[in-house]
C-alpha cells in the first residue's frame, strides 16, 4: 500500500532537511516548502521541492490542492533567540502568524495531522532541573513566547476543529547526517557545537564560555543535546500514532543527560583531536544553569528512545558541515 504523502514545511532548514530525507528513506513521499530565507535548496535531496512562502495562501492551497497531503510536519520559523529580542515584529508575523495561515490552509483542505517543532524555551527559567511536559510554561524571550503561542492555538484548534498534533519540544538539536550527504550550513543562531567547529575552521578561531563561575561540578552551564536523527524518528513516530487515531500530545525530547559546556569542549577535543581556543566570558543575563529533558513520556508513550552519544553528534556535525560558500547540488546530492 502507498504510505501517505507529508507536506514538509521548512524541510530545507538543518533539521527539516534531514527528517526529510527520513521520512523518504521510511518510505512516505514529500512535499517540502521553504522560503530558502534561512535554509538552503540544496540539503532538499528528496521529494518535490518548492520555494515558497506559508504566508503565501494562494501557493498553500495550491499545494493542498495538487497532492493529498495527509500530515504536515512544520519546522519553518524564524529561531535565532537573541534577534528575536531586538525584532520581536518579525518573529511573531512569521512564527505565529504564519502559521496560522498554514493552519488556516489544512483546515480548507481537511488536512487534520500536524506535528509541531516547539522548544524547551517556551518552559523559560526551570523551576525543575529536569523539565516534564508539565513544566509551567514562562517563556523570557519573544522566540519562546511565539512558540508557546503556537501550543495554545494548537490546543484550541483541536478543542474547535478537531486537528491532531504533536508538539514536539526539542531541547538542544545536534550532529548533522551520519552519511554527510545533507549538508549543515553555518547557521547565525548560537548553538555551542556549531560554534565550537566553526571557530576551528578559523584562523585564530576561539569560542567564548558565557560564564565559567556557575555552581556546577566545573563552573559552566548544563544542557542537554540531542542527535536530530534520533528527533526525527520521534517526529516519524508521532505521526504514525496520530494518524492511527492517536490525541493530540505535548512531548519533551532529550536525552536526558546532561553535559557541560567544557564536557563539549573536551569531546570535541578528543573526537577531531583538536585544540580548541576559549575565551572566558562574563554569564549572559537568563542563562538557565541547567537544561535537562525528561523525555520519559516519549519512550513511554511513542516507543521512542535516543541513540546518538555526544560523540557521534559531534563527528556528524563535522563530517556533514558544508563549506561557508555554497558548494553545488550535484557535489551534494549524489544519489
Ligand atoms: N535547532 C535547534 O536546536 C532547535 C531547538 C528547538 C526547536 N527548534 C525548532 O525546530 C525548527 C527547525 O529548526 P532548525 O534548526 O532546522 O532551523 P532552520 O532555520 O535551519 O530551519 C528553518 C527553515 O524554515 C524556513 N522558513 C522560515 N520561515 C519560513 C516561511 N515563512 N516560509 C517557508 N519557509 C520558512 C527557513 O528558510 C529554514 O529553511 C524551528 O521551528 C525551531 O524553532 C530548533
Amino acid at each position: 500500500m502507498k504510505k501517505p504523502i507529508v507536506l514538509v514545511v521548512g524541510g530545507a532548514g538543518f533539521i527539516g532537511s534531514y527528517v526529510n530525507k527520513m521520512l523518504n528513506r521510511a518510505g512516505y513521499e514529500t512535499v517540502v516548502l521553504d522560503n530558502l530565507s534561512r535554509g538552503h535548496a540544496e540539503t532538499v535531496c528528496y521529494g518535490t521541492f518548492i520555494k515558497g512562502d506559508m504566508a503565501d495562501t494562494g501557493l498553500l492551497n495550491q499545494i493542498f490542492e495538487r497532492h493529498a497531503i495527509a500530515a504536515v510536519m512544520h519546522f519553518a520559523a524564524f529561531i535565532d533567540v537573541g534577534e528575536s529580542v531586538h525584532s520581536p515584529a518579525k518573529y511573531y508575523e512569521n512564527n505565529v502568524v504564519n502559521t496560522l495561515n498554514l493552519l488556516a490552509a489544512m483546515r480548507r483542505h481537511g488536512v487534520n495531522t500536524f506535528i509541531f517543532s516547539s522548544t524547551a524555551a517556551i518552559f523559560g527559567q526551570p523551576q525543575d532541573a529536569i523539565m516534564k511536559e508539565d513544566h509551567v510554561c514562562r517563556p523570557i524571550n519573544p522566540y519562546g513566547e511565539t512558540k508557546w503561542m503556537v501550543e495554545k492555538i494548537l490546543r484550541d484548534f483541536d478543542h474547535a476543529y478537531g486537528l491532531k498534533f504533536s508538539s514536539l519540544r526539542y531541547f538542544n538539536a545536534a550532529g548533522g547526517d551520519p552519511e554527510g550527504e545533507i549538508k549543515t550550513y553555518p547557521q547565525k543562531a548560537s548553538n555551542l557545537i556549531p560554534r565550537i567547529l566553526q571557530s576551528l575552521r578559523e584562523p585564530e578561531g576561539a569560542i567564548t564560555i558565557f560564564g565559567t563561575d556557575y555552581p556546577t561540578p566545573d563552573g559552566t552551564c548544563i544542557r542537554d543535546y540531542i542527535h536530530i536523527e534520533d528527533l526525527g524518528a520521534a517526529h516519524i513516530m508521532a505521526m504514525e500514532k496520530l494518524l492511527k487515531g492517536a490525541p493530540s500530545s505535548f512531548y519533551n525530547l532529550g536525552n536526558g543527560k546532561g553535559f557541560s559546556i567544557w564536557d563539549v569542549i573536551h569531546t570535541v577535543e578528543k573526537v577531531l583531536n583538536r585544540k580548541v581556543n576559549v575565551i572566558k566570558g562574563k554569564r549572559r543575563p537568563g542563562d538557565p544553569m541547567i537544561l535537562l529533558a525528561d523525555a520519559s513520556k516519549a519512550i513511554r508513550k511513542l516507543g521512542w528512545r535516543p541513540h546518538y552519544t555526544l560523540e557521534d553528534m559531534i563527528e556528524h556535525a563535522w563530517k556533514s558541515s558544508a563549506e561557508l560558500s555554497p558548494v553545488k547540488e550535484a557535489e551534494l546530492c549524489k544519489d
